[in-house]
């Protein structure tokens, strides 16, 4: 695109808001814009809201804004079919109509499987045309549940193992925008999820992480996700990097649509062995019970002041994090400060990249080969489908790196695996057990490697805005299946903050 179009488009954009932000909302109509799952459902009961308004003004949105934020890949063509078929069952009153995330539309980031007119493809073109086999566990999960599959959304190209930076571009649709401020990075490998919940271009959302890939977009376009413990959704049916790592969770704008979702998607797939362990820490009558505003009072929390490691200069004030910090005492936690995760730098090392690439070569070959169709097959195929279509992958910018290093690996080194385990042992989990830990908080940095190599969960809300108005998170981060306990914290805290607004596209 060159720049005139460019700025035009922007400039489209812009009157577009403006337009859109001057049509005078009556007391009576329903807003669907910043609207919750359970305002929505409410609006669905009281015959305020179908789905197929709902889905229309989605398919409004992504057209008007897609061109700019690149949240989206490509919409599904049967989305408003679907919104019809659960329309009709509103009307029926089928007992399915009255729960879980029925008539909901969700966007699902590209490396999610789904077995329709839809394209599973991690954003690269390598894997256009390729058919998968089924629909992943989770999506067979949130079909059963009555939730409308709007469409894929976008990430950094399979999901950030071809190249580090940058974040949130994928070929299939160029860079994705953070939509608070247009020039900042919306993080990855997740970016698609967050830009579009953000922005409203949908309702819900799933990401998938490995390492930071829900956690650190959701910091930098202030919603919400959750990265559950590792097993406790099923990866079945997902373009891999990691059998010990990856995860599928939501991304979304309130934690009380983060847990709907989670509810949906948690629970055993014969597909996915880790289900199988991981299902006992499903609480019997699901997770919404935990959203209690005075979920903080008697928890222990541990406080970690590592410098950031990870991200591009983030530059969150200190003062913040003191402020939110007595706001969780106040509503009666007990905050254990100054910690430090012992072995910390092995984290951040290049031992559990190593180990990564090794696993991705064996996993990613397992799922290509897998494919019902595919152009590629191994990764050495996709590989050398980059080198062919170097111009459209824009290999000759961004290389494929860790591709070619994870090609080279020969098999998983056992040694370092358990290297990784005892240090995650001996670090934080020791950590958490010493000081009767119910959760760790920090700003999301810091704490991001420690959750992804122990398969520990995670939350990121909404914590503020940087002198520019770039967005930043806090994260909570728990020993395995705490998922009970990050809700009610990040729910009290996200209720006695209310930090999270609506996007305003800053150039
Ligand atoms: C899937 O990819 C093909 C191109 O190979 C394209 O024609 C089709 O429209 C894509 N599907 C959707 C739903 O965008
Ligand atoms: C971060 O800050 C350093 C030092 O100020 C600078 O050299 C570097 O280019 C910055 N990185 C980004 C991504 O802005």
């Amino acid at each position: 695109m060159s720049i005139h179009s460019h700025i035009f488009t922007l400039f489209l954009l812009l009157l577009a808001l403006l337009l859109s932000a001057s049509i005078p909302i009556t007391g009576h109509e329903f807003s669907i814009k910043e609207a919750t799952v359970h305002d929505f459902r409410m609006a669905f009961q009281q015959n305020k809201l179908t789905s197929r308004k709902l889905v229309r003004f989605y398919l409004g949105e992504i057209h008007k804004l897609n061109p700019i934020l690149r949240g989206v890949i490509e919409v599904n063509p049967d989305a408003l079919l679907q919104a019809d078929k659960a329309d009709k069952e509103k009307k029926a009153k089928s007992l399915r109509s009255l729960e879980g995330l029925h008539g909901i539309p969700i966007l699902l980031k590209d490396n999610i499987a789904t077995k329709d007119k839809m394209n599973t493809t991690a954003g690269s073109f390598a894997l256009l045309k390729s058919v998968v086999p089924r629909d992943a566990g989770v999506v067979r999960k949130l079909r059963k549940a009555g939730a409308i599959i709007l469409g894929k959304a976008s990430l950094s190209e399979w999901t950030g193992l071809r190249f580090v930076f940058p974040y949130g571009w994928c070929a299939r649709t160029g860079q994705g925008r953070n939509p608070y401020v247009l020039s900042a990075t919306p993080c990855g490998s997740s970016s698609g999820s967050a830009i579009s919940v953000a922005a409203n271009l949908a309702a819900v959302s799933l990401g998938t992480e490995t390492m930071g890939s829900i956690l650190c977009p959701s910091h930098f376009n202030s919603v919400v996700g959750i990265k559950p413990t590792v097993g406790l959704t099923s990866r079945a049916g997902v373009v891999p990097i990691s059998p010990r790592q990856d995860t599928v969770g939501p991304i979304c704008r309130t934690v009380s649509d983060a847990v709907e979702v989670l509810d949906v998607i948690v629970g055993f797939d014969k597909r996915d062995k880790a289900t199988r362990t991981a299902s006992k820490y499903i609480p019997r009558g699901g997770y919404k019970q935990f959203l209690n505003a005075n979920g903080l009072k008697g928890k222990r929390l541990g406080i970690v002041r590592n410098p950031p490691y990870m991200f591009e200069n983030v530059s969150v004030q200190p003062q913040v994090f003191e402020h939110h910090f007595h706001t969780l005492r106040q509503g009666g936690a007990v905050l254990v400060d100054h910690l430090k995760i012992a072995n910390i730098d092995v984290f951040f090392g290049s031992t559990g990249v190593e180990a990564l690439e090794a696993e991705l070569k064996i996993s990613l070959n397992a799922y290509l080969k897998e494919l019902v169709a595919s152009p590629v097959r191994t990764l050495a195929d996709v590989i050398a489908f980059n080198n062919k279509f170097s111009h459209l992958e824009k290999v000759k910018e961004y290389g494929q790196d860790l591709f070619l290093q994870a090609q080279a690996t020969k098999g998983i080194n056992k040694k370092t695996l358990l290297k990784l385990a005892r240090f995650s042992r001996n670090g934080f989990e020791k950590l958490m057990k010493k000081h009767k830990l119910d959760a760790m908080v920090a700003p999301t940095a810091d704490i991001i490697h420690v959750l992804a190599i122990g398969g520990f969960p995670g939350i990121d809300v909404p914590a503020g805005y940087d002198g520019k108005g770039v967005p930043f998170g806090i994260c909570f981060g728990g020993l395995k299946g705490s998922e009970p306990k990050l809700i009610e914290i990040a729910y009290s805290f996200e209720q006695a903050t209310k930090i999270r607004k609506p996007p305003s596209f800053k150039p």
